[in-house]
């Protein structure tokens, strides 16, 4: 039924899963695979390709002429969507906020900041003292005024439509396992979608692996009430039960200082994985969500016979704006 939706093309799929030997047995702990979706093929990867190929059939559907969407000021969302509205014939309207205490200047001009320039997008601060969706809804309601057609697509592309592409991903998974099956799923949860899609996708397809975010901003149970609600309202949009709330689980001891600024542990594990296994983490996501798969392997959290999925959503992107974090 996943495939009566509209979808447009975006992206590269099934996205590649890899044994990660040399980790796996530097850790000494379960076998450990990664699933390859910052490689999804759009302006250099990442999981909001899923999401944009649902999201963006809705935009074609109702006729929309721009595309307006929010985020950090190094939003891999952001970059991919100015990518995915220029494939697409598409006005793209960027919003960015500042959300980190202090950072050089580079970080509000390279990475996915120059690369919304290059896709074509158009790209706005967001003034500090003003909430980032209220200055969307401003500046929409103006381009309204001019005759626009806009379309809002919320932080991270996270609501029904955006969660499908995870529901999709989560058959991906469970159909090319060979023959014994992932135990657990790790990953970065944030704006929440990409863990609600596969939470929504476990219940679905009845499947038995476990599945943990780690969580990259909130506190553990702020995160797992919002991808619950969110994996809720997708499970109802497509018509099926809801999700068990047991399903829903979240480990907050990796974030760090904060959203997006650099800690000790996030910084040896995208280092592990680029040292060990030649593959580029990000500093804001995959880095943080990787040093907490690192956490539980050292506290004995899995056994050894268990087969643990870390999916790669990306952001690698955005680390010529992160140099100075790893000085
Ligand atoms: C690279 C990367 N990984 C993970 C996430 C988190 O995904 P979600 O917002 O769906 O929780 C994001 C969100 O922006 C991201 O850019």
């Amino acid at each position: 039924m996943i495939e009566n939706f509209k979808r447009v093309s975006l992206g590269h799929f099934p996205t590649p899963v890899e044994h990660l030997k040399s980790i796996s047995k530097h850790l000494g702990g379960p076998q450990i695979y990664i699933k390859r979706d910052d490689c999804t093929g759009l302006a250099t990867g990442g999981n909001k390709t899923r999401k944009l190929e649902y999201i963006l059939a809705d935009v074609l559907d109702k006729k929309s002429d721009l595309v307006v969407t929010v985020g950090a000021i190094q939003s891999n969302h952001a970059r991919q969507t100015a990518a995915a509205c220029a494939k697409l014939g598409l006005k793209c309207l960027i919003i960015l906020e500042h959300r980190l205490k202090k950072a050089p200047e580079i970080y509000e001009t390279s990475g996915n900041v120059f690369l919304n320039k290059v896709f074509g997008a158009e790209v706005v601060l967001c003034p500090k003292d003003q909430v980032v969706e209220d200055y969307a809804e401003k500046i929409i309601q103006e381009r309204i005024s001019k005759g626009a057609n806009p379309y809002f697509i919320p932080v991270g592309g996270s609501n029904h439509l955006g969660e499908l592409g995870y529901i999709e991903c989560m058959r991906e998974i469970i159909e090319n396992q060979n023959q014994d099956s992932f135990s657990h799923i790790i990953l970065a949860t944030g704006s929440g979608g990409t863990h609600a899609g596969l939470v929504a996708g476990k219940t679905i397809f009845q499947s038995d692996i476990k599945i943990i975010g780690i969580s990259i901003n909130h506190n553990k149970l702020h995160q797992e009430e919002r991808v619950y609600q969110l994996a809720l309202n997708s499970l109802k949009y497509v018509n099926h039960h809801p999700p068990l709330r047991d399903d829903v689980v979240v480990e907050d001891e990796y974030v760090g200082p904060g959203y997006a600024e650099p800690s000790e542990g996030m910084k040896e594990a995208f280092s592990m994985m680029a040292t060990r296994e030649g593959i580029l983490l990000d500093p804001v996501y995959s880095g943080k969500a990787f040093d907490g798969l690192i956490g539980l392997i050292k506290s004995n959290f899995f056994k050894s016979t268990d087969k643990v999925l870390f999916l790669h959503t990306g952001g690698s992107a955005a680390i010529p704006a992160f140099e100075w974090a790893f000085e």
